[in-house]
């Protein structure tokens, strides 16, 4: 599957990048329950580091896996170096052939930026321009640039984003709030509308697109090419088909509570799969998010917790079916803002 980002169906539809949540179960079972018209979301896998690639470090490299099923994918790098980014691309176009790769440019996290990665970057415009030129000749796929508005000043993003298409990008994601503000005050979509006004290239828009409704106002409100979606989508894989509905008019289906049970099985056998059995451990996160805002659900929350084994989180979840939930557990979750998962990220 080509993935060209001038030719592909508006609007665009993407789950954004999310360290330790976007690996290849998730992109999985995102892909695998949502499709959107013919082709369903394309996803955003978490950040690799364009070194640890490089050093062929095992563990990077299993992050780099894919499965056939969740193409479209794009891979995203980061580091600063623009000979090791373009190295790290090129290995992984070689062993896996994603359809685009992205490199994170906006990343406010301490641990990205003091080694000049991430947002750092926005800030060295002709590294940038390096990084850009070197990856796109050495890949044969597009290569997209996710930034912030800027490191403190909201309006940096206009002359870097200009450095970006002149360098060659094929597109730019924009999380419309700086470096500084973290995940402070709200994604500017305003801004983004400005910006996408300046640009010959697609522009998706990021931040603060947490549920079906938002994601038609945020495409009304900056005209981007299209929204890319993070925390919205945790507990929440259904979002891109809620989105599908809202575009076409529709009000978004309601996830019932065996659709709801039906998915996180299907995402833990694909997180097992990945993973092997400790991966239990590792899925508890996402049962979290599963349940977030389905009311009467907290002491199975607690036993989902303490389950050892899939065979465990399985009879949970079963017995959860049959006693049923209070409000046949729908969620109440699409008003919910899905705060706690960025404080995780902030504070790594
Ligand atoms: C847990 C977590 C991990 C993240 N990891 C990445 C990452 O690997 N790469 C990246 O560019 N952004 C990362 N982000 C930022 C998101 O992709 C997104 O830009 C930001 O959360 C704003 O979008 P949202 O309001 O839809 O969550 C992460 C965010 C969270 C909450």
């Amino acid at each position: 599957m080509k993935l060209d980002w001038r030719a592909w169906p508006r609007p665009i539809i993407a789950l954004s990048p999310m360290a330790d949540m976007t690996d290849s179960a998730f992109c999985r079972s995102v892909r695998t329950i949502d499709p959107i018209g013919p082709v369903g979301p394309i996803v955003f896998r978490e950040m690799v580091s364009a070194e640890a690639v490089v050093r062929k470090n095992n563990k990077t490299l299993a992050m780099t896996d894919l499965h056939p099923d969740e193409r479209p994918i794009v891979q995203q790098l980061f580091g600063s170096d623009p000979d090791t980014l373009s190295e790290a691309a090129r290995i992984l176009e070689a062993e896996h052939r994603p359809e685009g790769f992205d490199v994170n440019m906006g990343c406010p996290v301490y641990k990205i930026v003091h080694n000049f990665n991430g947002a750092a970057l926005m800030r060295e415009p002709a590294l940038a321009t390096k990084i850009i030129q070197k990856i796109k000749a050495a890949t044969t796929v597009p290569l997209s640039i996710k930034i912030r508005a800027g490191w403190d000043d909201p309006r940096e993003c206009f002359a870097f984003a200009r450095v970006i298409e002149e360098a060659g990008a094929d597109l730019i994601t924009i999380h419309g709030r700086t470096k500084t503000q973290g995940y402070s005050g709200q994604s500017d979509w305003d801004l983004i509308g400005e910006l996408k006004s300046t640009l010959s290239i697609p522009l998706l828009a990021n931040g603060d697109v947490h549920t079906a409704p938002l994601a038609v106002q945020a495409l009304r409100q900056t005209a981007a090419d299209g929204v890319l979606i993070a925390r919205g989508a945790l507990g929440n894989p259904w979002i891109f088909s809620q989105i599908a509905d809202a575009l076409a008019g529709q009000t978004p289906a309601q996830v019932t509570l065996e659709e709801r049970v039906r998915v996180i099985k299907q995402h833990l056998t694909f997180h097992l799969e990945q993973y092997g059995a400790q991966g239990v451990t590792t899925f508890r996160k996402h049962l979290s998010w599963y349940f977030r805002g389905v009311s009467g659900a907290r002491p199975f929350k607690e036993r989902l917790h303490m389950a050892g084994s899939a065979q465990a989180v399985h009879e949970l979840l079963d017995e959860m079916l049959s006693d049923g939930l209070p409000h046949d557990g729908l969620c109440s979750r699409d008003a919910v803002h899905p705060a706690a998962a960025e404080r995780v990220f902030m504070s790594k």
